[in-house]
Order: structure tokens, then C-alpha cells, then sequence
């Protein structure tokens, strides 16, 4: 067995989530959305987008409409139920337009949000406890890898998750992790397939230390940062690297498609 390996081969499927940003108004979603190739009849991996907010309901109904089985996420939700929360939206109302899936950590809502890992925890909590399916953001900045501090740091983002999440809700498979390097978040500068490698090996032997071997086995970690058409495939290769959190290139039908396409080769089942 080569070093930083699992052990097992997984059965996990691929997943691909094009994280849109603040990006795209409705029109230009729905064109996109319709350049989007994916029939799941086929594949066994999983298409979901992030549109903004005021997208979703319109974009829901489009997929419905055209049987679509590329699925929505939010890129975000408040946790209260309700109340007075002035610009936020809350887990009942995104299941209410069909979204199952919210992105809760992202580096953009910790640097430009001051979310911190306890915030962030409640919204995973709540968002599980609504039965949102989460995909739940880690990663360490440029100064803590040169200081080598990298993985202590994704690893004090995962403790409260590890150690206080309902074990149901890792074993039902609604955390999906996202390793997104800081550095390599729009940057260009994607991390190398060893460092991706190194790092989802290394969150696979937390969750199998803390949570257990199976649902280690069963988590999907997705690589995010700088994936392009031209290296998703080295990427989607590792071992322990379940599909990617696309940012830029998810914005461009034929470079999402591309990676799409990726996922499907490198796909397990
Ligand atoms: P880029 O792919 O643009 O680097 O963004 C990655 C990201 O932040 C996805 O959530």
C-alpha cells in the first residue's frame, strides 16, 4: 500500500457541485443550466449547482419541468427557524422550494462574513436537524501551509463536527466535506494532486478515528480551488478525492461539462 493511501477501494460516487458565487442573473442561469450535459440514467456520479439565492426557485422549476437530475444547493442559510434576521432566509424555507442542500463554510463566508467554526457549527446542526443535506467547506490559508500548520488547522475546523454531529447524520451520508485550500480558491493556482491527496487521506483517517472505519469509508470529500477542465481529471484520480466544489470554471458550460466528463471516467460504480 503506498503511503497516504486508503486501504480499501471506495464505492463512493463522484460528485460535481458548481459553486456560483454572486454570479449570473436569471437569464444567464438558465442558459447555462440547459448547456449542462448530465443524464444520471447513465451515470452513477451526482451534478449540483450553487446559483445565487434568487435563482433557485426559478431554476428549480426549469430542472422539474425538464426531469433534470442536476440537484440545487444554497449557498447559504441562517439557522433560527425565524424571525427578525434582516436579509437572511432560513432551512425551512429552502426545503420549501425543493433545495436539499446547503454549502455551509465556504472561505468567502469566514473571511468576508466573520463566520466562525462555532456559527458554522450550528448551521450544520441545524441544517441537519431540518434534513438539509450540508456541504460543509475546510481549508487552511497560504501562511498556514508554509508554516506547515495545514493540517492541524483542517483539523480544528472538523473537530466540533466530528465529535458533536449526531453520528446518524454521518452515517445517513448528509455531510458531504469540501477541502478548499485558501490559496488555491480563485487564485489559478490549483493544489497538486499529492497535496489533495495528502490532505483528504488525512481527513479520511480523522473521520475513521473519531466516527468510525465505515462511515469514513462512506464520506465523500470533494477538492475545491482553481479546478479546470485541464487538471479536474489528475484531481478526481486520487484515492481519497470524491469529486471537486467548482468555482470560476463552473460558470462556463463547456469547462463544467469537461469536468463533469472527469468525474464520470473516474467514477467507481
Ligand atoms: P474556484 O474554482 O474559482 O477557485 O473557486 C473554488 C470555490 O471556492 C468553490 O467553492
Amino acid at each position: 500500500m503506498k503511503l497516504g493511501m486508503s486501504k480499501q477501494n471506495n464505492m463512493r460516487n463522484k460528485i460535481v457541485a458548481g459553486n456560483w458565487k454572486m454570479n449570473l442573473g436569471i437569464s444567464d442561469s438558465i442558459e447555462l443550466v440547459q448547456k449542462i450535459i448530465f443524464d444520471k440514467h447513465k451515470d452513477s456520479q451526482r451534478v449540483i449547482i450553487a446559483p445565487p439565492l434568487t435563482n433557485l426557485y426559478r431554476l428549480g422549476q426549469l430542472l422539474d419541468l425538464n426531469n433534470s437530475k442536476i440537484e440545487l444547493a444554497a449557498q447559504n442559510f441562517y439557522f433560527p427557524k425565524a424571525g427578525p434576521f434582516t436579509g437572511e432566509v432560513s432551512a425551512e424555507m429552502l426545503l420549501e422550494i425543493g433545495v436539499n442542500i446547503v454549502i455551509i463554510g465556504h472561505s468567502e463566508r469566514r473571511t468576508y462574513f466573520f463566520e466562525d467554526d462555532q456559527v458554522l457549527f450550528r448551521k450544520a446542526q441545524s441544517a441537519l436537524a431540518h434534513g438539509l443535506e450540508i456541504i460543509y467547506c475546510i481549508g487552511e490559508t497560504l501562511a498556514e501551509r508554509k508554516a506547515e500548520t495545514h493540517l492541524d488547522k483542517v483539523k480544528s475546523q472538523l473537530d466540533d463536527l466530528m465529535i458533536k454531529i449526531d453520528k446518524k447524520h454521518w452515517a445517513s451520508n448528509s455531510i458531504i466535506l469540501a477541502y478548499e485550500p485558501v490559496w488555491a480558491i480563485g487564485t489559478g493556482v490549483t493544489a497538486s494532486k499529492q497535496q489533495a491527496q495528502e490532505m483528504h487521506y488525512f481527513i479520511r483517517k480523522l473521520l475513521k478515528e473519531t466516527i468510525g472505519s465505515k462511515i469514513s469509508q462512506n464520506i465523500s470529500i470533494l477538492y475545491g480551488g482553481s479546478i479546470k477542465s485541464s487538471n479536474a481529471l489528475e484531481i478526481f484520480e486520487q484515492p481519497d478525492v470524491d469529486g471537486g466544489l467548482v468555482g470560476g470554471a463552473s460558470l462556463d458550460a463547456s469547462s463544467f461539462n469537461s469536468i463533469i466528463e472527469s468525474a464520470r471516467k473516474t467514477d467507481k460504480r
